[in-house]
């Protein structure tokens, strides 16, 4: 795992992508607040004709269920809102785990056997919850987990209220995700996070137990994982850096307009 801290996630990320354009064929996303600046790049590096989706595939990680497609706190709604309205990604090729469906156990192996098909995710951009989740792989989650209805936690619905007027009550109870297994098998992981709030679990998942109670922590198994954190995010991880690394992991600050590599 490698951990780069700056204050410009969105930029930094996207000039990352940017450099790796031409290799990633299939994309996997995240939605939730942390993403949304690094979305908006890639739409002004579309507009700017620096690269295309009209090669790509994307998959999503998670969506609400059970939500029309069509309601606005929908995790497909709020990517066609966030990115897809404005690229050239052939409709067709945008996926995200259905919100609604009468079948929801062949739905998931439906969503599994497409990211098959498309020959896996190149590249998966993730976010982690203030309990540890990936994608909505709540604590609790295996490491071998895969495509599934899950519960989800009351602070994760606390958390995203405000994608529905506030209310967590009017926030779903359940989510389909796909798995940590899932998550593992893509060939490139990127997480991102801000502020303060996520400090504390992203020090016990990169130096606490490795343990489904915090499925970020699962991350470490990846051999290419980034972790792309602003100084608040990654406050009690600078604190134990030692010698460039933190438990083993290398950390680099990133400074004005510098890359990563
Ligand atoms: C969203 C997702 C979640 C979020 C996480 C953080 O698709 O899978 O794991 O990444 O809940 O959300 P934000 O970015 O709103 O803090």
């Amino acid at each position: 795992m490698k951990i780069f801290v700056t204050p410009d996630v969105d930029r930094v990320t996207a000039q990352y992508l940017l450099r790796r354009w031409p290799q990633l064929r299939v994309l996997g996303l995240a939605t939730g607040r942390t993403p949304e600046g690094l979305y908006g790049w890639l739409v002004q590096y579309f507009y700017e004709g620096r690269l295309s989706f009209a090669d790509k595939r994307t998959f999503n990680l998670d969506e609400y269920y059970a939500l029309p497609p069509n309601h606005p706190g929908s995790y497909r709604a709020t990517m066609v809102r966030l990115l897809m309205q404005y690229v050239d990604l052939p409709p067709d090729r945008f996926h995200v785990p259905p919100g609604l469906t009468e079948d929801v156990e062949a739905a998931c192996r439906n969503y599994e056997a497409q990211i098959r098909a498309a020959g896996g995710v190149d590249l998966w951009i993730l976010g982690i919850g203030q309990d540890g989740h990936i994608a909505f792989n709540e604590p609790g989650s295996p490491p071998d987990s895969r495509t599934r209805l899950i519960r989800l936690e009351e602070s994760t619905r606390r958390a995203n209220a405000d994608f529905f007027g506030g209310d967590p009550q009017q926030v779903p109870t359940h989510a389909i995700t796909v798995g940590i297994g899932t998550i593992l098998e893509a060939r490139e992981l990127i997480l991102l996070a801000k502020g303060s709030a996520k400090a504390e679990i992203l020090e016990a998942a990169v130096c606490g137990p490795e343990t489904a109670q915090v499925p970020a922590s699962f991350l470490r198994r990846h051999p290419r994982c980034r972790l792309i954190l602003d100084p608040e995010a990654a406050g009690r991880l600078l604190r134990r850096l030692e010698n460039g690394a933190v438990n083993g992991h290398p950390l680099q600050k990133v400074h004005d307009g510098a890359e990563i590599g």
